[in-house]
């Protein structure tokens, strides 16, 4: 390792195993991403194109990929809970926030930090899609695919990982680590 990446190492916070995607390559991604969003929604009218961002995960990413946005839109959050303080999925979903916007006749992009098993995008996928939207789709920064136990279409994705707890960028373990500029993987004793 040369000096630089070995003073990189040191910086880290001790929780951290490694640096798994870094600011400039999360930032390209997005930057890619909103282009390919732009281009789909061109001409869209900004009353009725709707981000909608779950939180608390997506709110990095969302405010950096609606920044970057070249068409018209609007913004708002839902909320939900499937995990207590720790890594492990129940497949459980709780609602703890609704939207305040309406959905019906509104193009939805639901924007979701990370897909695991699926479970929760699968939830929102159905309730959104119950409330008759124009038209209904995914952009998902993270993907672990080998996790995966329910189908649901990504229309836009960032990245897929492999099956490691990732923090930064929104992501956190017991609501630590969100504000990392980077994504990392968390050092398996923290979270086993
Ligand atoms: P499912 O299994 O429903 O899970 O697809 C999606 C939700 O699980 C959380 N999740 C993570 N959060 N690092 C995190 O910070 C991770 O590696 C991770 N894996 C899953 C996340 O809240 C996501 O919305
Ligand atoms: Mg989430």
């Amino acid at each position: 390792m040369n000096e630089k990446n070995e003073q990189k190492k040191l910086d880290l916070p001790d929780s951290i195993d490694y640096v798994l995607l870094d600011e400039a390559t999360i930032k390209a991604q997005v930057r890619q991403m909103a282009e390919e969003i732009s281009a789909d929604y061109e001409g869209i009218h900004n009353e009725d194109f709707l981000l909608i961002g779950v939180l608390k995960g997506s709110f990095i990413f969302l405010a950096d990929l609606s920044r970057r946005l070249t068409v018209p839109h609007r913004v708002d959050f839902i909320a939900l809970s499937s995990y207590a303080d720790k890594a492990e999925t129940t497949g459980a979903v709780r609602m703890i926030m609704d939207t305040r916007a309406d959905v019906a006749g509104r193009h939805i992009l639901i924007v979701e930090d990370i897909l695991d098993t699926g479970y929760t995008l699968k939830y929102l996928y159905r309730l959104f899609d119950a409330r008759q939207p124009a038209s209904l789709r995914t952009a998902v920064l993270l993907t672990k695919p080998d996790r995966r136990e329910v189908d649901v279409p990504i229309d836009y994705l960032g990245f897929e990982i492999p099956n490691v707890w990732v923090v930064g960028y929104g992501l956190d373990y017991a609501d630590r680590f969100r504000t990392l500029p980077y994504i990392a993987a968390l050092k398996p004793r923290v979270y086993s």
